[in-house]
């Protein structure tokens, strides 16, 4: 018998009422999330892609339960979770951690990066281990931030700093489930791939899923251990990385990959190659 997925979606459905009634009168809708299924195991990276409008970011909101699915199912660890309410949601909560794109919008500019990142932990009533002051600069030192900033407010940091303190609040509470929707689409590209970088070394130390939603190829091309391809509402294909960005089946696939832009060959065998030996020493680590 194989263990359960970390997480498992079963046949979710969003419908949004479109505002329209119908010459019936029947308030009318419309499906932004069709009959999506999904698994994340723990320690792999399950990256969602499609056009803009295909259902992403709704998808990560179910299986995150800040959205209830008009159908379907959402198991963490085995566990169906879809009718958590109060106390179970918080447990939920803790295990399952969102970082979206914007670490602006979601990191309140009047505190603290220290108030910050210890929130969830006050909110919750739990024991700070070693105290809040330790225990930032531990995380601020994690994700690669100068512990000695934990007074600053988020203003004071740049865009790839600040989703580095989004990180640092996300691994606060211990999750097993990060969902990443289009957590590194904001950044520049330099920028980017040190953060990509460092959700990876993350990932590689504490075993966590990733569900990562991304509408950059080139990013889930790094990242991504599978992926599932949306398009309208739909998985339209999903497959192990390499299948998919080499020998994509579904049209709609081949389409957004040829849409884009074509890499240096050279840059990109290099950039694989290395790609291949981290992995090598992830797996023998
Ligand atoms: N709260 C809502 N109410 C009504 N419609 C919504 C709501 N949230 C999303 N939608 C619609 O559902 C569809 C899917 O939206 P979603 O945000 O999931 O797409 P996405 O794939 O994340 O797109 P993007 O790449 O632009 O972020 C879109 O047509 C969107 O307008
Ligand atoms: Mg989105």
């Amino acid at each position: 018998m194989t263990a359960a997925p970390l997480c498992r979606a079963t046949g979710l459905v969003k419908e949004f009422a479109t505002g329209r009634p119908s010459l019936l009168g029947r308030k009318s809708s419309f499906r932004a999330v069709d009959d999506v299924s999904l698994e994340v195991r723990a320690g792999e990276t399950l990256a969602i892609v499609g056009e803009s409008g295909s259902g992403k970011s709704t998808t990560a909101r179910l299986v995150a339960r800040l959205m209830e699915p008009t159908a379907g199912t959402v198991e963490l660890e085995g566990e169906d979770v879809t009718s958590y309410r109060s106390k179970d949601l918080h447990e939920f909560r803790r295990a399952v951690q969102v970082i979206f794109q914007d670490p602006f919008s979601s990191l309140n500019p009047r505190h603290t990066v220290e108030r910050l990142v210890t929130a969830p932990l006050v909110y919750q009533k739990r024991k700070i281990p070693g105290g809040a002051k330790a225990f930032t600069r531990g995380l601020m030192e994690r994700v690669g931030l100068n512990p000695d900033l934990s007074d600053r407010y988020p203003s004071q940091f740049s865009g790839g700093q600040a989703q580095r303190i989004g990180i640092a609040r996300a691994l606060a509470v211990g999750p097993k489930l990060v969902i990443c929707d289009e957590a590194v689409s904001a950044l520049d590209v330099s920028v980017q791939a040190q953060v990509i970088n460092l959700l990876r070394d993350l990932q590689a130390d504490e075993g966590f899923g990733y569900l990562f939603i991304a509408h950059d190829l080139a990013v889930v091309r790094q990242i991504a251990t599978r992926v599932a391809v949306m398009s309208e509402g739909r998985i339209v294909e999903q497959g192990d990385r390499d299948a998919i960005f080499d020998a994509p089946q579904h049209e709609y696939t081949q389409t957004l990959l040829k849409a884009v832009p074509r890499i240096d060959p050279e840059w990109d065998r290099r950039r694989r190659e290395a790609q291949r030996r981290r992995e090598e020493q992830e797996r023998s680590a």
